[in-house]
């Protein structure tokens, strides 16, 4: 099912009061977002840093979370989800009273048994598929980010409605808000994330290799494949045009070498990758891997990137970046 404004009520929001917790990149643009909508009773929830002030300087009433969620009835639970799980138990726990709704911006914590709220409270979902900045400037250009709905847990009754309240509230029902659960939300999250991105980098590096090792210069075999943004424009194209129909703004001799390679190219290897990982996310290894690792002290993260930045690829494009004059643009 997909909701847009018509299906969204904000009036179930009036006697609410909502605790924004945690002022970074999507709690400062919900907050916001949800203010211009005319929804007059936001306070926000933040340890004492630089967000909290952030928040005030915004016009915010800001108290400590705890503070924050024993004065709401909505708790939109927008923290990094690594440290979630532990906040969630000290501070917002302890002080939700029955009936109170709880809204995460990403199924993680909860699909994995890592927070689990109450059986008298609601918990939904709604998760902005696009970053804090982009769900602001989206708004404030009177259009939406699309995002994802799910209701875990409804002890209420009106968790429905009220969920879509608050997807209308910061936006995301002028787009289109489509119906999920917690579990998918996680699953299609952490796959772009392991099982798409790398092969597109390994497709950048690779392309990277073959042509420099056949004379190309390095920098040029970089613009040509993504520090241009043709890439990037041409992934803008497929998501209005869709990802053939964009060919169509490409010559010829590029549609046909495009769909010939499309043909040609056995993805069978890529699909195994990426069931691997599915069964890897799905099991929760994945989530337990990474809660190992973070107990740790993220050891293998560090050492990750360090490898990364160290390798000569990453040499020669920050440095064709900086010779370009390409960063930070
Ligand atoms: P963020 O990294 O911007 O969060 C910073 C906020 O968390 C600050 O207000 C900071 O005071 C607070 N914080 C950090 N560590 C804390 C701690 N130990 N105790 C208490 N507060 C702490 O977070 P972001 O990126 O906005 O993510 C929030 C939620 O939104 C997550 O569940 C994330 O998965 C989800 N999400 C994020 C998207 C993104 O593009 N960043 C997109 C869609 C969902």
């Amino acid at each position: 099912t997909v909701y847009h404004d018509a299906d969204a009520d904000l009036s179930v929001l009036s006697d609410r009061t909502i605790a924004v917790v945690g002022y970074g990149n999507q709690g400062r643009a919900q907050a916001l977002n949800l203010r211009d909508s005319g929804v007059s009773d936001v306070v926000v929830g933040n340890r004492a840093d630089d967000s909290r002030q952030q928040a005030r300087e915004d016009g915010f009433e800001a108290f400590d979370i705890a503070g924050a969620v024993s004065r709401a009835d909505v708790v939109f639970l927008l923290i990094p989800d690594e440290v979630a799980p532990a906040v969630y138990e000290e501070a917002i726990e302890p002080n939700l009273s029955p009936g109170d709704l709880v809204n995460f911006a990403s199924g993680f914590n909860v699909t994995y048994g890592y927070i689990e709220p109450a059986d008298d409270v609601d918990v939904v979902l709604l998760a902005p598929r696009m970053i804090g900045t982009m769900v602001r400037d989206l708004y404030t250009q009177g259009r939406g980010a699309p995002a994802l709905f799910a209701v875990h847990q409804d002890a209420t009754g009106e968790a429905h409605e009220v969920g879509l309240g608050l997807a209308k509230g910061i936006g995301a029902t002028r787009s289109g808000v489509v119906e999920s659960t917690f579990e998918v939300e996680t699953t299609t999250d952490l796959m772009s994330e392991q099982a798409l991105f790398p092969l597109f980098a390994h497709a950048i590096m690779a392309k990277y290799r073959v042509e420099v090792e056949a004379g190309v210069p390095p920098e040029v075999a970089l613009l040509e494949s993504y520090l241009s943004r043709e890439m990037a424009y041409i992934f803008e194209q497929a998501a209005t045009k869709g990802m053939i129909e964009q060919l169509l703004l490409h010559s010829r001799t590029s549609q046909y070498g495009q769909l010939k390679g499309l043909e040609s190219f056995d993805p069978e290897p890529m699909v195994a990758y990426m069931r691997d990982r599915l069964d890897a996310i799905q099991s929760g290894a994945f989530a337990e891997e990474w809660r190992a690792e973070q107990r740790e002290g993220t050891p293998h993260l560090d050492e990750l990137f360090e490898t990364y930045r160290q390798s000569a690829f990453v040499q020669r494009e920050q440095e064709t970046m900086e010779t370009l004059g390409l960063g930070d643009q």
